[in-house]
């Protein structure tokens, strides 16, 4: 996600603008930039790429004058990284700098109401409509102007704010994205995170949502949402700058599960309209659904097992056939593409070989190519006709967490939009709606409802082999919880369908072999639980993951993780998060390089 750092004090603000985005840039980044104010002039420096390119571009700051500024590294969410599109952006009259982080959700329109009072656009960005509010709201207080911005805007935001009618000021306003201030000693700053404060300052105070900032050379004023100033506790910061980048967390993978829920509301809120599921960007897609006879969902790795949990819900809701095929098995298959095809695409990165071949050799034998994606303007984006993206936000570990949560939300929202399109979303359309908004709220409760997980590790990461099995839904689940096992604690594990076991691989089961069933899936409990009796007449251990209520599993199962109740035709969102844990810790009781494993690559972008 975007990083903002904001400084005021007596030295150059420039270089430590600089400095503090550096610490930023492991959250990922693809442009960034400063806005420095000296006296009442504001000097704006921004690139596409890396902070580097800005130092070079500035001299490291050394040639940009002024003692305020506010700085930020931009992860594309809305507009490619392009230097237009990097913040700080400027007002129209060149009072106002900003810089933001989250989403906008509503920028849309406040962009056609400014763009008909005649503000002028220099970007793509949802960030821009902040900036012309800004100005539109001006009478010569900075406080009011932005009080009256916020209360037009919906979604998440940080705000680093510079007005060049009061020199040595800087303002913050956050609103659900961290926001955090330094208290020097004559100096003041603000930053996404401790990471870019901690080098000047351990005295920070926590902003809340809705509250806002004004900070200068000596002072620091806060204010809550309706202007009246407030008092807030100062806390000191003991991390070291290490953990600070990952927010305290031993490993990105660790904080990166534990970011889902926000990762997941921050992709399926904007995208929940008019009582149904809206996708701007798929306007032109609708009118073709009802001449597409077939769907197929393909990529590689994490990415192709949230197809094959998205499969079931787009067959189900949408009564289209469905398959799922690895990108790197479709790619030579000779596909039989058409017109009447559809192709969903799906790749974190945008980046990986296989994925672009496939969409490449789809897409030449006529195949309507759509891509979900979390990096804006990647190759998979540019290359798709339609691109939806998720925003999970930069993901660090190379083990795909809130990617692969985020990718799954927008199968279940392109299956509701796409049913709900060719009219086949019976009376239980409310209900999906309230599943689907109620996801980032489930996956919490399922991090919350597992505090057993380590001491689970603890009996299970000797094991020689581990079995993930599952049913329907549960299968689909079961076949990523296995990868994550795999890929991050070494050790050998196969998600197996519960009802194949008996046609060999019940021939691998003895004493104590662990079983890991998954039962979330009320349609076929009966059997899976017949399954896990056979196992357990073999001799097996088996864990079962299922909901607390279940009495029908309890009583059979050696060890039990608990997701809350969940529509089944949405539940791999929320099972798969146990299982993550589960990886986790096994990894972690073994030393393995949790976040870096060996042989793994983030992306693969060679074949
Ligand atoms: C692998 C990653 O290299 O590529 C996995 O380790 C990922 O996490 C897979 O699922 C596909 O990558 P992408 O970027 O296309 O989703």
């Amino acid at each position: 996600m975007c990083g903002i750092v904001g400084f005021t004090g007596t030295q150059d603000a420039a270089p430590i603008l600089l400095d503090g985005l550096k610490k930023l840039e492991y959250r990922g980044y693809d442009s960034a930039g400063i806005a420095v104010m000296d006296q009442k002039t504001i000097s704006v420096n921004k690139v596409r790429g890396r902070i580097a390119n800005l130092c070079e571009k500035t001299d490291n700051g050394s040639s940009v004058p002024g003692t305020t500024g506010i700085g930020h590294t931009r992860w594309a969410t809305h507009g490619a990284p392009t230097e237009e599109n990097a913040h700080p952006h400027l007002s129209n009259d060149g009072r106002f700098a900003i810089v933001h982080n989250g989403i906008i959700e509503n920028y849309l329109a406040l962009r056609d109401e400014l763009i008909r009072e005649g503000y002028q656009f220099q970007s793509e960005t949802d960030t821009e409509v902040i900036v012309h509010l800004l100005e539109r709201y001006y009478r010569g207080n900075v406080r009011e102007a932005l009080l009256k911005t916020a209360n037009r805007l919906r979604g998440s935001y940080a705000l680093g704010v510079i007005c060049s009618e009061e020199p040595g000021k800087i303002y913050a306003v956050r609103e659900a994205s961290p926001l955090i201030l330094g208290i020097g000693i004559d100096d003041n700053y603000f930053a996404s995170d401790v990471t870019a404060l901690v080098a000047h300052t351990r005295n920070v105070i926590y902003l809340e949502d809705g509250e806002f900032a004004e900070l200068s050379q000596r002072s620091i004023r806060i204010f809550d949402c309706t202007g009246a100033e407030i008092h807030k506790k100062t806390t000191r910061i003991l991390w070291d700058v290490q953990a600070a980048e990952k927010g305290g967390y031993p490993h990105f993978m660790l904080k990166e599960i534990m970011e889902q829920p926000g990762a997941v509301r921050a992709t399926i809120a904007p995208r929940i309209k008019n009582g149904t599921v809206e996708f701007e960007e798929l306007g032109a897609l609708l009118p073709e659904l009802p001449g597409i006879r077939k769907i197929i969902i393909t990529a590689c790795g994490s990415a192709y097992y949230a197809g094959c949990a998205g499969k079931y819900a787009l067959e189900q809701l949408c009564h289209i056939p469905v398959e799922v095929a690895l990108a790197s098995e479709l790619r030579y298959a000779n596909p039989l593409t058409d017109e009447h095809t559809l192709l969903i695409v799906i790749s974190q990165s945008g980046e990986t070989a296989d994925t672009i071949a496939a969409l490449k050799e789809c897409k030449s034998r006529g195949a309507k190519t759509l891509a979900i994606v979390n990096v804006v303007g990647s190759s998979v984006a540019k290359s798709a006709d339609y691109t939806v993206y998720t925003w999970a936000g930069p993901e660090i570990a190379v083990a795909t967490t809130k990617g692969y949560t985020t990718q799954v939300a927008v199968l279940y929202m392109l299956a509701i939009c796409f049913a709900d399109h060719l009219c086949q979303l019976g009376n239980d359309k409310e209900e999906r709606l309230d599943t689907l908004l109620a996801l980032p709220r489930l996956i919490q409760q399922a991090i919350d409802m597992n505090p057993s997980i380590p001491e689970l590790a603890k009996k299970y990461h000797k094991s020689k082999a581990l079995f993930f099995i599952g049913r329907n839904t549960d299968y689909a689940s079961a076949l990523e919880g296995a990868l994550k096992m795999k890929e991050i604690s070494y050790l050998h594990a196969e998600a197996y369908a519960a009802g194949e076991l008996k046609h060999g691989t019940i021939a691998l089961i003895d004493d104590h072999q662990p079983v890991i069933a998954l039962c979330c899936n009320p349609s076929i409990m009966e059997k899976t639980l017949s399954n896990i009796v056979e196992v357990k007449s073999r001799g097996a251990e088996v864990l079962a993951l299922t909901f607390r209520d279940n009495q029908k599993i309890l009583p059979v199962a050696d060890d039990l993780l608990f997701i809350p109740n969940v529509d089944a035709l949405f539940s791999t969102a929320v099972e798969i998060v146990p299982l993550q844990l589960l990886a986790y810790y096994v990894a972690k009781e073994n030393g393995c390089d949790i976040d870096k494993p060996k042989n793994l690559a983030k992306s693969v972008t060679v074949e």
